[in-house]
């Protein structure tokens, strides 16, 4: 493994606070080890001069790699149950007492390959089986082009798939050979898109609920605070935002906190 000098690795920290809003301080190992291999791949004789070509930004694909292995894209279906079990049995519940008819707006801020989604998906569809209850659209973003095309494939080796409950295996997905897809009911009401959650024009809608989970958490504090800015801008007035359990959200004027880290729009605030 190569290592980064000072100077460069100030420059890859000040670009990715500049355009990911990431604080990378800490990170100086994890990206030497993860850019080792693409700058050689790329036949750059430095970490500068490979640098120079992402910083060029000439070549998408440089760029959209370099944003790949500087963000973390750890995810698992059902992961953070207990926030899953509150969906399940308040807020669905709550959104078909209130807003019986039009669709339901979920949101997933940084949903990397999209387990997440799925995983509100399937819970969707069992609380369909049993309640008449409106279309509901999911839409996962994230910045990283790679994890945004594997979510779109939908298809997941075993080890991702190893804490699906066996009746969700069986009823919601397809298993062929050492893989398994997410069957088409599951995948027909998500959406992606790449978008960067620093753009305040990233978001386009209105949603019901937003979850947003460990991914400030790579944040400075100013694009923290940007970040739940919008993402309050966009959630309906009494909708949920569902952060990770790592994630403190301080602001009491605008959310009530019900538990395991999910906060309630207060129903005085604005929306959009
Ligand atoms: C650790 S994953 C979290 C995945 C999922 N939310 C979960 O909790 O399992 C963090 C994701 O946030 C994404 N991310 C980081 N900075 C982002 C930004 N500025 N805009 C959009 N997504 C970002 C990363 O690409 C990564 O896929």
């Amino acid at each position: 493994m190569d290592h980064l000098t000072d100077r460069e690795f100030d420059r890859i920290c000040t670009y990715l606070s500049r355009t990911l809003g990431l604080n990378m301080q800490s990170k100086r190992v994890l990206l030497e080890c993860r850019l080792s291999h693409e700058r050689e791949r790329l036949g750059c004789v430095s970490f500068s001069s490979y640098f120079d070509m992402v910083e060029r930004g000439a070549d998408p694909e440089i760029t959209n790699r370099f944003i790949d292995l500087a963000t973390t894209h750890y995810t698992y279906f059902l992961r953070g149950r207990e926030q899953f079990d509150f969906l399940r049995t308040v807020a669905l519940p709550e959104l078909e007492r209130s807003r019986p008819r039009r669709t339901w707006n979920i949101l997933c801020a940084g949903c990397s390959t999209g387990e997440e989604c799925y995983t509100a998906s399937m819970i969707v569809e069992d609380y369909s089986r049993d309640h008449a209850i409106p279309p509901v659209r999911i839409t996962g973003v994230d910045v990283s082009s790679a994890a945004i095309a594997k979510a779109r494939q939908a298809v997941y080796h075993p080890m991702h798939v190893e804490k699906v409950p066996s009746h969700w295996l069986s009823d919601y997905f397809t298993h062929t050979g050492e893989t398994y897809a997410a069957t088409a009911p599951i995948r027909r009401r998500v959406a992606f898109a790449q978008a960067n959650l620093c753009d305040p024009g990233a978001l386009r809608r209105r949603y019901d609920l937003i979850i947003c989970r460990n991914v400030i958490i790579y944040f400075d504090e100013r694009t923290r605070e940007q970040v739940l800015d919008n993402l309050y801008r966009h959630l309906a007035v009494s909708g949920y935002l569902i952060l990770g359990r790592a994630e403190i959200l301080r602001d009491r004027a605008r959310f009530d906190y019900r538990k395991d880290s999910v906060y309630q729009k207060r129903p005085e605030a604005t929306t959009l």
